[in-house]
């Protein structure tokens, strides 16, 4: 595909991500090298949403690792069932948290990051590869729409596995 997004100026979140999830196929769709793809989709997501951070952890050794990211450099390992990513990775669940202040034990890559999302990839076998982790710098801006969405686009990763 053409390495340009077309997203509608001012359209509602849900509008916008429903056309930009089949772009997103499009753009992985034959590149069977994760780390593109993944560094791709994290462009692609920051491109459209201008997020304070958007990015990827790969689970290796036992720990989550730093993977294909976009925004301010990012603490490199994050254990299991630590902060935000590592409970994600634990409970095998999307996490919502809207106030990073409120979520016990979050790492505070940067000052700047005051709300998050945080999605598990998980593989055919049920297994936790990886999360797709959203930081934004504003309280009001992610919500359920970006979780239901940010699991689709998790969906397009698990099925590339
Ligand atoms: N805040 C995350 C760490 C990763 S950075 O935000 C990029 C956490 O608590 O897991």
């Amino acid at each position: 595909m053409a390495e340009e997004l077309f997203v509608t100026p001012g359209a509602e979140k849900k509008e916008i991500y429903e056309s930009l999830l089949p772009q997103l196929a499009a753009l992985i769709e034959g590149e069977p090298d994760l780390t593109a793809n993944l560094a791709n989709i994290a462009a692609a997501l920051r491109e459209t949403f201008h997020w304070w951070w958007v990015g990827f952890y790969w689970v290796k050794d036992n720990q989550l690792v730093l993977a294909p990211f976009q925004g301010p450099i990012a603490c490199t390992r994050i254990g299991f069932g630590k902060g935000v990513c590592g409970t994600a990775w634990k409970e095998a669940k999307s996490l919502l948290v809207p106030d990073v202040d409120q979520f016990p034990g979050h790492i505070a890559c940067s000052s700047s990051s005051v709300s998050e999302i945080v999605v598990p990839i998980i593989n055919i076998e049920g297994q936790v590869v990886g999360v797709l982790d959203v930081d934004s710098e504003c309280y009001d801006v992610l919500d359920d729409t970006d979780v239901i969405y940010l699991e689709k686009v998790c969906e397009l990763i698990r099925k590339m596995l």
